[in-house]
């Protein structure tokens, strides 16, 4: 037999439960129960801080949630049948369960829902598991996703989530054999996603969310985003500090430069990789593909630099739209994308102007309507608008002339190839509990 391998998971499991057992009762943190505080992860990981998972169930922290046993999730998933399987992830396999009448309990409904279940010998462990329960337990808002409960016995460890039909953006966007996502909802799942982040910026203690990207972006029936995941999630910097000095974890082609080059965190990472989804939302393409011609295997190297000229969009929106798209929203949300993709924090925009942008897209529809401009050559070469489209005079975006008519074409580029992203983790574990 081999010899059971160690991971930096379950040393972190045996030290919590060891040094657990080893403080007398009186010096175990006592969690406020009346007055409203969020409960950071770090209250927990200190040094000293030692809570069990009975005080975590007794806590304001888990009164909204469930606690499940092992048993009952094997019975609502069919003993994890590999029917149920709805993907997999760095954490483990997710399964879709139904709560039927007869593990009904007060507050609990019937409903189908998602099981996320533990993979042991995975890089994710307890401590993904407690922030999940830590921040989704406490923060409830539309577009995050809704944290029923979870089970913990021996060292299996579970999540149950509301279900959400039709799965992540990932699966959506990227689909090879079915229809493209149309433009409305793409703006859409935009917005939704935007509002999520904004809301978590906020907060009265802000949370950075750290793994934002378009696997994460979970859609129920009427495309309605909701963020997922919080394992990585990070309370935001506190008092005079600018960013929280971290160790660097999240998914390539999405994490922000300064947070990769020198483990500075901020909100500004979130929005950074915010700007990378809504390009993959105008593209439709991955923000890493290995498949691609080598010059762009990062579609924001590649795709950053035409942001910025109305004139090259074509070249940047998803052929699979077939030009049906509102050209002002395009305009509008490239713009946004190429602020949001800055290389340095600061020029960024915060989460909520981005949703007030995104906000003015919803429902934008010239595509088939409205005049055509035409651009004519002059003598010197550069260019002239004939026809002018007096809506666009009224409008924010105002760079120059615009080929409307060229987004109009059939594809001239290759549908991409479905690829998956490295979406290992790309991590460094000195800091253990960060
Ligand atoms: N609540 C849910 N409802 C429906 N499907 C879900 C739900 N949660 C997850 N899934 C499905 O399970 C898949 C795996 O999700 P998971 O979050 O574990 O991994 P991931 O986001 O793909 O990867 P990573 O570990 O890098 O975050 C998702 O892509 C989605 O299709
Ligand atoms: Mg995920």
């Amino acid at each position: 037999m081999s010899p059971k391998k160690i991971t930096w998971k379950s040393v972190i499991l045996r030290c919590y439960k060891a040094e657990q057992s080893a403080l007398p009762e009186s010096k175990k943190p006592v969690l406020k129960q009346g007055s409203f505080q969020r409960l950071s992860l770090s209250d927990l990981s200190s040094p000293g801080s030692q809570l069990s998972i009975d005080d975590l169930s007794n806590s304001q922290v888990t009164s909204n949630l469930h606690v499940f046993t092992l048993g009952e999730l094997r019975e609502i998933t069919h003993n994890f049948s590999p029917c149920n399987l709805l993907g997999e992830g760095g954490f483990g396999p997710v399964y879709k369960g139904f709560i039927d009448d007869n593990k009904l309990r007060p507050g609990l409904k019937a409903q189908p829902v998602a099981v996320k279940l533990l993979n042991l010998d995975g890089l994710q462990g307890h401590r993904e598991w407690l922030a999940e329960i830590i921040f989704l337990g406490q923060l409830r808002h539309p577009h995050l996703v809704k944290l029923i409960g979870y089970c913990s016995e021996d060292e299996q460890r579970l999540l149950v989530y509301e279900y959400m039909p039709r799965g992540s953006l990932e699966n959506q966007l990227f689909r090879r054999y079915s229809a493209a996502l149309p433009w409305s909802t793409r703006m859409k799942i935009a917005l939704g996603a935007a509002k999520g982040l904004a809301f978590l910026h906020e907060a009265d203690k802000p949370v950075i969310y750290r793994d934002f990207k378009a696997s994460n972006i979970l859609l129920d029936s009427d495309y309605n985003a909701k963020l997922s995941d919080f394992g990585l999630a990070k309370d935001g910097p506190e008092g005079d500090e600018a960013y929280v000095l971290t160790s660097i974890m999240g998914t390539k082609g999405y994490a922000a430069p300064e947070y990769v080059m020198n483990g500075h965190l901020t909100t500004m990472s979130d929005v950074y990789s915010f700007g990378v989804v809504l390009l993959e939302l105008l593209t439709g393409k991955r923000s890493m593909d290995k498949i691609r011609p080598s010059r762009q295997h990062s579609l924001v190297e590649w795709a950053r630099p035409l942001l910025k000229d109305p004139r090259k969009l074509d070249r940047v929106i998803d052929p699979r739209l077939e030009g049906q798209f509102s050209t002002k929203g395009a305009q509008k949300a490239a713009a946004l994308a190429y602020k949001c993709l800055s290389h340095h924090p600061k020029p960024r925009p915060m989460m909520s102007d981005v949703v007030k942008v995104l906000e003015l897209l919803q429902g934008f529809d010239d595509s088939l309507v409205g005049p055509f401009v035409y651009v004519v050559a002059n003598e010197n070469g550069s260019t002239d608008c004939v026809g002018k489209d007096e809506s666009e005079e009224n409008g924010h975006y105002h760079q120059g002339c615009i080929q409307r008519f060229g987004w109009r074409q059939r594809s001239r580029l290759p549908m991409s190839l479905v690829a998956y992203t490295d979406s290992a983790l790309y991590n460094n574990f000195r800091n253990g509990l960060n």
